[in-house]
C-alpha cells in the first residue's frame, strides 16, 4: 500500500511548490486542505529547526500520517540575525509584508552595500508516525537592497538581492527563484533523503 505524506502548511504557494518538488516519490502527497480543519500550532521554537519539527510532529500526530513541514525567514547580519524566526511578525503582530519591508529598509538606511549582508533560511522537517524525524537546512546568501524592486513572490522578496545576481527575488520568475532559493534547496535535499527511505 502506498503511504500518505502530508504537507503540513496552509500556505497555498508553499503547497504548490512542494507538490512540484516532491512529485514522483512513492508516497501519496496530501495537503491540509484535503483534511478536516485543525488550528495551526504555535511557532514557539527559538530556531527554524525547532519550529519546523514542531509543525511536522504536530500534524503527524494529529492526522496519524507522515508529515513534512518547514519554517523559514530572513537573517540580516547587521541586525544580529534579526528578524530571524520572527520574520513574519517583524513589524508587529498582524503586520503586512510591506510593513516588514519598510521597517527593514529603515533599520538599514545608513548601511553601505557591503554591510547589507543577509540570508534566507529554510528548515524542512519530516516526522513519521513511529516518532522518527529528519531535518535539513537550505540557505541562500544575498544583500538587502536600498529600496523595493519587483512584483513577484511574497514577503521580503522585493528587498532581497541574491549573491551573483543584480535583481531582487521579486524580479525573478518562480522557477528562477526556486532554483537557488532556501526552500528549493531544503526540500530538494529532503526529497533525496525520502528517496533513500522509501
Ligand atoms: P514561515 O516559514 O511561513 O513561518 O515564513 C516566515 C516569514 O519569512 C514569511 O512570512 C516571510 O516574511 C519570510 N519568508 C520566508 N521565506 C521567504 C521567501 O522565500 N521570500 C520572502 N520572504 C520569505
Amino acid at each position: 500500500m502506498v503511504e500518505k505524506l502530508l504537507m503540513g502548511t496552509s500556505n497555498r504557494d508553499k503547497v504548490r511548490e512542494l507538490r512540484e518538488i516532491l512529485a514522483g516519490l512513492p508516497w501519496e502527497i496530501c495537503s491540509l486542505a484535503d483534511l478536516a480543519p485543525v488550528p495551526e500550532p504555535e511557532e514557539a521554537g527559538a530556531t527554524f529547526e525547532e519550529n519546523a519539527l514542531l509543525k511536522a510532529r504536530y500534524y503527524a500526530s494529529h492526522f496519524s500520517m507522515a508529515c513534512v513541514a518547514d519554517d523559514s525567514g530572513l537573517e540580516v547580519d547587521a541586525l544580529g540575525g534579526a528578524p530571524g524566526v520572527r520574520s513574519a511578525r517583524y513589524a508587529g503582530e498582524g503586520c503586512s509584508y510591506s510593513d516588514n519591508n519598510e521597517k527593514l529598509l529603515d533599520a538599514l538606511a545608513e548601511m553601505s552595500w557591503p554591510e547589507r549582508l543577509a540570508r534566507f533560511v529554510c528548515c524542512a522537517a519530516f516526522a513519521a508516525q513511529d516518532g522518527s524525524t529528519h531535518v535539513v537546512r537550505g540557505t541562500v546568501e544575498g544583500r538587502i537592497a536600498a529600496e523595493s524592486f519587483g512584483e513577484n513572490g511574497f514577503g521580503y522578496d522585493p528587498v532581497f538581492v541574491p549573491s551573483g545576481h543584480e535583481c531582487t527575488f521579486a524580479e525573478m520568475s518562480a522557477r528562477e527563484k526556486h532554483a537557488i532559493s532556501h526552500r528549493g534547496r531544503a526540500f530538494r535535499e529532503l526529497r533525496a533523503w525520502l528517496e533513500t527511505r522509501s
